[in-house]
């Protein structure tokens, strides 16, 4: 997707954004543009107190003024604007495409509201042909890639199971120093059953669906910037 038609779905859900909120600040090359837009506007004197999702995304904050805090001083946040590998019609996500998943799912969680930014081509009408990225701690790595090999196989998989790695070819690690395991599925036709499959594992940390977490969705199109779910006539 283009930079630009990402920047029109971050400045949508930048509009609505009051003063003084408390905000979590998602990962990613779209949840960047939000930033990006949030320092603009926290240069000019907007109020508000973030919690970022990454290293990342707090480096880039810092680097823009824009005020933040973490979850031990702040019981809850208002809203968290992320973006997302796929989407489906009721609003379910997959992400973690960019490896920031356990903190995202932590501060969604601690939020009132999730808003997600995306293109086009995250819509989907059934999860799975991104693939599912599964954080597990390293030790036992072996136990827990065949338990989860296990249940993507209870599950009817179509794909394999993949330790992430780096472009240099070393093991991908996360903030929260664990491994990913990239499960392809192809298509995802019980998501809540298999969340809970897979939280059963103890050697998983976090997996990137997103259930029932997400309120709106802005999704820019050549043809505009589209709000999920549509508003009733
Ligand atoms: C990072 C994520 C991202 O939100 C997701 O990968 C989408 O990224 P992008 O906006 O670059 O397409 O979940 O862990």
């Amino acid at each position: 997707m283009s930079e630009h038609l990402k920047r029109e779905a971050a400045a949508m859900a930048l509009s609505q954004i009051r003063p003084g909120l408390r905000l979590g600040l998602g990962t990613g090359s779209t949840a960047r543009h939000f930033v990006d837009l949030l320092g603009e506007k926290v240069a000019q004197g907007f109020d508000c107190i973030c919690v970022p999702t990454s290293e990342v995304t707090a480096a880039q904050a810092r680097g823009l003024n824009i005020p933040l805090s973490d979850l031990d001083t702040l019981d809850r946040l208002d809203i968290t604007v992320d973006g997302a590998d796929e989407i489906d019609r009721e609003l379910n996500l997959i992400k973690g495409g960019g490896g920031a998943l356990l903190r995202e799912k932590i501060v969604a969680a601690a939020s009132d509201s999730m808003i997600v930014i995306a293109d086009g081509s995250k819509l989907v009408e059934t999860l799975g042909r991104f693939p599912l990225p599964i954080e597990v701690n390293r030790f036992g790595l072996g136990a827990t890639r065949r338990a989860v090999a296990a249940v993507l196989a209870a599950h009817k998989a179509e794909g394999e199971l993949r330790l992430r790695s780096t472009p240099a070819g070393q093991d991908f690690v996360t903030d929260g120093g664990h491994l990913i395991l990239d499960a392809f599925f192809g298509r995802i036709s019980q998501p809540e059953a298999l969340s809970r499959d897979l939280l059963d594992i103890a050697g998983v940390v976090q997996h990137g669906l997103f259930l029932k977490m997400c309120k709106t969705a802005y999704v820019a199109t050549a043809d505009g910037v589209i709000t999920l779910p549509a508003a009733k006539n």
